[in-house]
């Protein structure tokens, strides 16, 4: 006897994890129209090449630090995400952006650029699980609540870069500021000096290993806002001792770095440096010798003498490329069990082909455009952080 079974229902996040829809509300979508040049094809350098030449000043492609070496060795220029944000603002020239990195850094270059250019990223379905722990609405609800407690006076919000468009108008509506690791330091201080309180999302751990560790705060001026939990999961009194809201958001890449991992590499490798980004959890942050962006870390090792040893605690694909460009130094993946950022990895040869290809049959596939209402707030909390950092990147 044969009995039909009904097809199970799936609820819309795991649809998009599936690949088979875009989440409207998400920070990801998955549509990629066409057909993929074969992975197999031997000619996908040459074809990315040649297209590129065809295309010349027309097109600029950013690579963000993250990205595969078969997608970076196409790129104009490399950075962090402050670095990329800045490039992008600076390239009135170029018709076609193509950004190698995760939809909200490509968000933030249409936010960024004229309304004569187009950014695109080579696949959209690449996202970043952190920015999605950040929803508007979840976000406006927080402030609404907040409201009733009568905190939004002298509250001062500040977002991570690594949010969505809609986040970072939302900021920009209230008065807030975008921040990126290479800068979360100054848009902090300068967050204090315009109120009491500071409202700090996605990422928990980039706020508080900030305003613990350089903003001299202890680990009680800090509060967790779980996004599903009435009130945040907090009460009014917690909520009114606090001067760091911190939103219930981390990297799962980098949130996997133990202070296990500390200790292990420490006895592993001698008179090693333990060097991490601050995107990991406060103890291991606390245990490394140095903390810093994408871009201090390539700069510290860069600058360290031959024989030196580290243990670099963030995404696989920079450490690698890292450990090649210095063959003379001893460089390490922190934790034993190596993770790619998923995400950034969906960017590679065949998808950049295929854009760059479209682009010389005159077709624009991939576009990244925010609209026009969402884009004027969000601006303006970006270019507030744009302004208050023209200094070089930090660490320390
Ligand atoms: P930075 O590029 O600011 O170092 O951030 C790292 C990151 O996680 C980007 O997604
Ligand atoms: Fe997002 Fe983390 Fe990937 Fe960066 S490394 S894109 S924060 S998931």
């Amino acid at each position: 006897m044969t009995t039909s079974r009904p097809e199970p229902q799936l609820s819309p996040v795991a649809t998009l994890l599936l690949g088979r829809k875009s989440l409207l509300d998400s920070e990801r979508g998955t549509v990629c129209p066409g057909d993929l040049p074969p992975a197999s094809d031997p000619h996908l350098v040459d074809r990315a090449r040649a297209a590129k030449h065809e295309l010349g000043s027309r097109v600029f492609i950013l690579g963000h630090h993250y990205q595969r070496d078969e997608v970076i060795q196409f790129a104009d220029i490399t950075g962090d995400s402050f670095r990329l944000a800045q490039e992008a603002a600076a390239r009135p020239e170029a018709e076609w952006i193509v950004f190698c990195g995760v939809h909200f850094m490509a968000e933030s270059a249409d936010i960024l650029t004229g309304a004569h250019q187009q950014v695109i990223l080579p696949d959209l379905a690449a996202g970043c699980s952190m920015a999605d722990m950040a929803q508007l609405e979840q976000v406006e609800d927080c402030w609404d609540a907040l409201a009733e407690i009568g905190l939004t006076d002298g509250l001062v919000p500040v977002t991570y870069m690594n949010s969505s468009a809609d986040i970072k108008a939302f900021v920009g509506r209230h008065d807030g500021t975008v921040c990126t690791s290479s800068n979360a330091r100054v848009s902090m201080e300068w967050a204090f000096g315009r109120g009491e309180r500071i409202l700090f999302f996605p990422d928990q751990h980039l706020g508080r290993n900030t305003a613990v560790r350089e903003l001299g705060l202890s680990l009680d001026d800090c509060v967790l806002w779980d996004p599903r939990r009435p009130l945040g999961g907090l009460t009014a009194d917690q909520l009114r001792a606090a001067k760091v809201i911190l939103w219930k958001g981390h990297c799962s890449v980098h949130g996997r770095f133990t202070l296990d991992c500390v200790h292990e590499v420490r006895e592993r490798v001698p008179g090693v440096t333990v060097l991490v980004h601050p995107e990991c959890q406060y103890d291991v942050v606390e245990a490394a010798d140095l903390v810093g962006s994408t871009e201090f870390i390539i700069n510290t090792v860069r600058a360290a003498p031959a024989g030196a040893a580290f243990a670099i605690g963030t995404e696989l694909n920079l450490v690698n490329r890292l450990a090649d460009a210095h063959p003379d130094k001893t460089v390490v993946y922190l934790d034993r069990t190596v993770c790619f950022c998923s995400t950034m990895n969906r960017i590679d040869l065949p998808h950049l082909v295929r854009v760059l290809e479209n682009l010389v049959e005159g077709r624009v596939i991939n576009r990244i455009e925010v609209d026009p209402a969402t884009a004027a707030d969000a601006r303006t909390a970006l270019e507030r952080m744009l302004t208050l950092t023209q200094g070089p990147v930090t660490g320390d």
